[in-house]
């Protein structure tokens, strides 16, 4: 688990009521819950069970009614106009940018860069410094637990470029070969990109130690922190990595939005990822100047009410004692790992010795995508695939995991109803 091992707590009944506080640190996860009114739905006429925050989480009243709010009294474009709705959308954006930066704990907003997403800011990240920078014989060093995103745009530069991916391996338990990694690293080795947590199987990498590696190779790092933000306090400036990427639909925002941050000096040195409006300073036929970090990477009008949705969150994290959530956290994954553990012919894939929030497995003789269908008609909401880490699921040699994710919100009755619903899996395959 994500702490110092939390020990699961009993099985605790659900007597038709929901326990108050859960975990010792008296995390009262039914107030949260009463904060994200999707999880009052029915689905196939059962109560939801929403086990999937690691594809996208639910969204609290509070960021809903920010968007709300947004479109209702300060709909404008920014940085564009002189009136009065257009200086509200203007502070409301830049102050969704400086709330990402404090949560980031980044050095200054300027070192913001709002994207749509983890896998924009990656892709921006690749096709600016890498594609600038890159040249025949570097080498670009990923770990074999990287999802899809953190993958294809360093293969895209690389083609582009003439540089070479090198791979570090995983061991059985999900977790990064260090030893391998020491040795990959090389004067060769221009960029690492590491995912702080695995979407797949949930492993927390030892990221700082990895940066500050590294670094005394004179690598630039990237931190892919899609599955970290929900789950991790983060800090950027303590981590000392060049670029950390996240998605703000993973950590109770709105789709479309993301944070890119990235170190000054390498921000100011990269060239434009795309070219259009408000990224500029000055244009003639002849001549762009560009705008300055991180203008200069937000080409077009962005997703304005996005990043207002991303700062609410970001509030609404702040509300939230995050340690005491994360004990909670690792409470409800250990007793799933315990209860999931249990049932006849399932196989638990992934059981490093830091996760958070994802619990990744099989049931013999049955395909994910069955048990996914049949959870479903349960009320139980998880996603079944390669989880777009088709690698992980090579290097198991299996095709795909049932794959149940955590958040703030879940409980130890919502692991009881997944359970309940892996017995009818059972029983319908028996
Ligand atoms: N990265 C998302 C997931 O893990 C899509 O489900």
């Amino acid at each position: 688990m994500a702490t110092a091992t939390v020990k699961a707590e009993g099985n605790v009944k659900a007597e038709g009521k929901r326990q108050k506080a859960e975990t010792p640190s008296g995390f009262d996860v039914m107030k949260v819950r009463a904060d994200f009114p999707i999880l009052s739905e029915r689905v196939h006429g059962k109560p939801l069970v929403y086990l999937d925050s690691a594809n996208t989480s639910q969204k609290p009243t509070s960021v809903l009614q920010a968007m709300d709010d947004y479109y209702r009294h300060a709909n404008a474009n920014i940085h564009r106009a002189t009136h009065l709705l257009s200086e509200r959308a203007t502070a409301l954006y830049e102050g969704g940018r400086a709330k990402a930066a404090r949560f980031l704990n980044a050095p200054d907003p300027r070192t913001i860069v709002l994207t749509k997403g983890t896998t924009d800011g990656i892709n921006l990240v690749a096709q600016s410094y890498g594609r600038s920078t890159l040249k025949p014989g570097d080498e670009i060093l990923l770990s074999w637990l990287e999802h899809h995103s953190n993958i294809v745009p360093w293969q895209l530069v690389a083609g582009q470029t003439g540089a070479a991916i090198t791979v570090v391996p995983i061991n059985d338990l999900g977790e990064i070969d260090q030893d391998q990694y020491a040795k990959l690293l090389s004067p060769r080795t221009k960029i690492v990109a590491i995912g702080h947590v695995s979407n797949a199987l949930g492993t927390i990498n030892p990221i700082k130690e990895m940066i500050a590696q590294a670094r005394t190779h004179g690598a630039v790092v990237l931190i892919d922190g899609a599955q970290a933000a929900p789950h991790l306090p983060i800090d950027v400036q303590a981590l000392d990595c060049d670029f950390y990427v996240l998605s703000s639909h993973k950590m109770f925002g709105p789709t479309g939005t993301g944070v890119l941050y990235g170190r000054k000096k390498l921000l100011e040195a990269m060239p434009p990822y795309q070219g259009g409006g408000d990224m500029i300073s000055s244009v003639t036929f002849e001549k762009t100047l560009y705008n300055q970090v991180p203008y200069k990477f937000e080409a077009g009008t962005p997703n304005i009410a996005g990043v207002v949705g991303l700062g609410a969150a970001v509030d609404y994290l702040s509300t939230i004692d995050r340690a005491a959530a994360l004990v909670h956290e690792d409470a409800v994954l250990g007793y799933a790992t315990e209860q999931v553990r249990a049932i006849p012919g399932a196989r638990i894939i992934g059981e490093a010795r830091h996760k958070t929030g994802v619990l990744s497995f099989m049931l013999e003789g049955v395909h994910p995508h069955d048990a996914g269908t049949i959870l479903d008609q349960q009320g139980v909401a998880v996603r079944t695939g390669q989880h777009c880490a088709q690698p992980v699921m090579d290097r198991y040699c299996i095709p795909a995991t049932i794959r149940a994710s955590l958040g703030i919100y879940n409980t130890r009755e919502d692991i009881d109803a997944l359970v309940r619903g892996l017995h009818k899996v059972r029983e319908v395959f028996a």
